[in-house]
């Protein structure tokens, strides 16, 4: 049983990187809170169910290895809302790999976000400066389960042309949030469980028949050399 889990999650890998790099955190959802004014005001995008899928093109930035305190690249802010209070989730962030970038994902909840200075001003100076898409309306629930999300984009990659090194291309990214089946599978992967599920059931007999015959096959060459 331990070794089909073993076998299955590295399939699952598998089946998410033949189509493009991911990063991901997983989180248990807080329980239901307030959503403070000033963190509403801000018209973060929000992703909710039902719609768990958001489309981005972020800039990055190279981080600056002389500068330690500087942040290691550029940084985006998400609202996660209407979450369902101690459910597991993961976020992923998905992107093509021609665009060869480093990305961390880092949930906070509302209140930790509200006492560290830090990232207040991080969260704002985003707000202000970010020439990144963001939703036309404040998230206007008063009492949900949410999460701030942070997503540092740096750029990975390097070249002889000045241009790019300096003004490294936005890169088109997928931010997905996926609710956990009973806290323990991300249903998105749910057809692909179910796809590996069925190939194991086919390939089961298909691989004892072969080894049947092979086997025969075996003992009979045995016969001659006898
Ligand atoms: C550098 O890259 C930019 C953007 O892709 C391109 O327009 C420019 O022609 C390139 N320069 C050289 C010298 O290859």
């Amino acid at each position: 049983m331990k070794l089909l889990a073993g076998c299955f999650s590295l399939f699952v890998c598998l089946a998410i990187h033949v189509h493009a790099n991911t990063e991901k955190t997983i989180f248990l959802a807080p329980s239901a809170a307030s959503l403070p004014p000033s963190l509403q005001a801000l018209k973060l995008d929000v992703i909710s169910p039902p719609s768990y899928e958001l489309r981005r093109a972020l800039p990055v930035a190279f981080p600056h290895p002389t500068e330690v305190d500087r942040r290691p690249g550029e940084v985006s802010w998400y609202l996660l809302a209407s979450l369902n209070p101690n459910q597991r989730y993961e976020v992923r962030i998905c992107w093509a790999a021609t665009q060869p970038t480093e990305f961390w994902l880092d949930t906070f909840e509302s209140a930790e976000l509200l006492k560290d200075p830090l990232l207040e001003r991080q969260l704002l100076q985003f707000t202000s400066e970010s020439s990144i898409q963001r939703g036309q309306e404040a998230y206007d629930q008063q009492l949900s389960s949410h999460l701030l999300l942070r997503v540092t984009a740096a750029a990975d990659f390097y070249t002889t042309n000045r241009t790019l090194m300096q003004y490294p291309p936005t890169v088109d990214v997928d931010i997905i949030l996926d609710p956990y089946l009973a806290n323990i599978f991300p249903k998105s992967l749910l057809p692909t469980a179910a796809y590996i599920l069925v190939l194991a059931l086919i390939s089961w007999p298909i691989s004892r028949f072969a080894w049947t015959l092979f086997s025969s096959g075996d003992s009979g060459e045995h016969h001659h050399v006898d």
